[in-house]
C-alpha cells in the first residue's frame, strides 16, 4: 500500500487547470453500452475509477480505445454477463450497468453493492424505477437478477429521493425504452446534465428541466457521437478550498462557476476573497476567516462530496461552525483523522460541531474515503512539521496523482510504499 508524507505549513502558487469530472465520466462510459455504434470522450481524468469502469465495460465485450485523455467505446458485439461481487464492491458506480443492459438484453444479473465505507447506500430506489419501466427483480445469492417480459416501457415515476445513480440508470434504460418516460423528483446534480447531453447527441431525446423533471422519449437506434467530459467541480472545490485554507494568491481553471455556486457562497460569507472571470475562480488572501452552519443537500445544495474539506478548513476559522449531512449516514469518517491533526470537532447523528481557530499539527492518519482522504491532505497542508497519510489508494480514485499536481505547486509531498 502507498502512503503520502506530506510536510506542512506549506506554500501554494500558479494555477492549476481543472481535467473532466469522475462522476460525469462513469456514467457516460457505460451509456456506450445502449448504442451499437462509437462514443468518442474526450476531458477524461486519469483515474483508478475511470480504468476499473474500462476493466468492466471491456469485460461485457466493449472495445474501448484510450488515447490519453481520449476514450472510443464500440459496444457493438457486446455478451451478456454477471458483474460478481469484486467488481460492484470496489466501485458503486457499476451498478449503472443495470438499466443499460436491461434495455439492450432484456436480463442482466449484478452483485449487490453492499455496505460501504459511507454508509449502507442500498439500490431501492433503481430498482423501483426500473421496476415501473417493466423489469421484475428476484434476489439469489446476494446477485439481483433483473428481467424484461418483451421489451422496457415508458412510465411516469417519482423518485422518493433524488438519488444521482437512480437517476442515471433509470433514464439510460428509459432511452431505449418504447414509448414517452417522465422521471420526477429527478437529481439535478451538473454530472446528469452532462450525461443528458452526450445521450442527446447520440441520438436521445430527452429534456431536462431545473424543477427535477426529466421526459424522456425511447428510440430504437443511437448514432455516433463525440463528447467532452465537464470539468470537476468536486476537484475544483478541493484546490479552491485549499488555497483559503493556505490562505494564498491562486488561480483554479477550466471551471464551470456556476456548479460552484453553493461552495462559492459559503466560503464567501466565512470572509475568503474570491473573484469570478469566465471559466477562472481566483482566491486572493483575506485577513479574517469565521466560522459558518452549512448542510448538505442535493443539487444545487451544498454538495457533499466537498463536506470534509469544508470541515478541514472550519477548523481553521474564528469561532464556532455546524456541518449537516443530509445525503450519507456515517459520512463523518475523517473527524477522528481531523482531531489527531489537532482540530476540535464534535459528532452527534448527522451533525458537526466544528471549534474554529485551531492550529494543525503533523500526525500519522489514515484515509477512510475518497473525500475524507483529501480533507486530510489539505489539514496536513496547513499543519506545523509532517504527516503521514496512510492508505491513499482512495485518494488514487478521484484525483490524479495528488503529490504530482500539488507538488508542481509548491507543497512538498512524497509518496511511499508501505
Ligand atoms: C453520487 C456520486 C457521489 C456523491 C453522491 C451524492 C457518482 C459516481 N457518485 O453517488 O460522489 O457523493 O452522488 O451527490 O456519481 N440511496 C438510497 N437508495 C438508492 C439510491 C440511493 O437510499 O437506491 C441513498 C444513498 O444511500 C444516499 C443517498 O440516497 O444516502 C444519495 O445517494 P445517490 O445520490 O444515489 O449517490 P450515488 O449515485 O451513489
Amino acid at each position: 500500500m502507498d502512503k503520502l508524507i506530506i510536510k506542512g505549513s506549506a506554500d501554494l502558487r500558479g494555477e492549476i487547470s481543472i481535467k473532466g469530472s469522475k462522476n460525469s465520466a462513469l456514467p457516460i462510459m457505460v451509456s456506450a453500452l445502449l448504442s451499437e455504434n462509437t462514443l468518442k470522450l474526450s476531458n477524461i481524468p486519469k483515474l483508478d475509477d475511470i480504468k476499473n469502469m474500462s476493466l468492466l465495460l471491456r469485460n461485457y465485450g466493449a472495445i474501448i480505445k484510450s488515447n490519453g485523455a481520449n476514450l472510443e467505446l464500440n459496444c457493438k458485439k457486446i455478451v451478456n454477463r454477471d458483474a460478481d461481487y469484486d467488481v460492484v464492491r470496489k466501485m458503486r458506480a457499476s451498478v449503472l450497468i443495470l438499466g443499460p443492459l436491461l434495455a439492450r438484453f432484456g436480463k442482466a444479473k449484478i452483485s449487490l453493492p453492499g455496505g460501504c465505507a459511507i454508509g449502507t447506500r442500498p439500490i431501492d430506489i433503481h430498482l423501483d424505477g426500473l421496476k415501473k419501466l417493466g423489469a421484475n427483480f428476484t434476489v439469489e445469492n446476494g446477485y439481483v437478477v433483473g428481467e424484461v417480459n418483451n421489451q422496457l416501457i415508458g412510465n411516469h415515476i417519482k423518485l422518493s429521493f433524488p438519488s444521482v445513480g437512480a437517476t442515471e440508470n433509470i433514464m439510460m434504460a428509459a432511452v431505449r425504452a418504447q414509448g414517452k418516460t417522465i422521471i420526477e423528483n429527478a437529481a439535478m446534480e451538473p454530472e446528469i446534465v452532462d450525461l443528458v447531453d452526450s445521450l442527446n447527441k447520440m441520438g436521445s431525446k430527452i429534456n431536462i428541466s431545473n424543477k427535477g423533471i426529466i421526459k424522456i422519449t425511447g428510440v430504437k437506434k443511437l448514432t455516433k457521437s463525440n463528447h467532452k467530459i465537464l470539468s470537476d467541480r468536486i476537484v475544483a472545490g478541493t484546490f479552491i478550498i485549499a488555497a483559503v485554507m493556505l490562505n494564498k494568491k491562486f488561480k483554479v481553471k477550466e471551471v464551470e462557476p456556476q456548479n460552484l455556486k453553493a461552495l462559492i457562497s459559503s466560503l464567501k460569507m466565512m470572509g475568503a476573497n474570491i473573484k469570478i472571470e469566465k471559466n477562472i475562480i481566483h482566491i486572493l488572501p483575506t485577513t479574517k476567516l469565521n466560522g459558518i452552519k452549512i448542510q448538505t443537500s442535493p443539487y444545487p445544495g451544498f454538495p457533499t462530496d466537498l463536506q470534509a474539506q469544508m470541515m478541514a478548513l472550519m477548523s481553521l476559522a474564528e469561532g464556532n461552525s455546524q456541518i449537516k449531512e443530509n445525503i450519507f449516514e456515517n459520512r463523518f469518517m475523517h473527524v477522528p483523522e481531523l482531531n489527531r491533526l489537532g482540530a476540535k470537532i464534535k459528532v452527534q447523528k448527522d451533525m458537526a460541531y466544528i471549534t474554529g481557530s485551531r492550529n494543525f499539527k503533523g500526525a500519522q492518519v489514515m484515509a477512510s474515503d475518497l473525500r475524507a482522504s483529501v480533507s486530510l491532505v489539505l489539514a496536513a497542508l496547513c499543519a506545523e512539521g509532517e504527516s503521514e497519510i496512510n492508505r491513499v489508494y482512495h485518494l488514487d480514485r478521484g484525483y490524479e496523482k495528488i503529490e504530482n499536481t500539488l507538488g508542481k505547486l509548491g507543497p512538498s509531498i512524497k509518496r511511499k510504499k508501505y
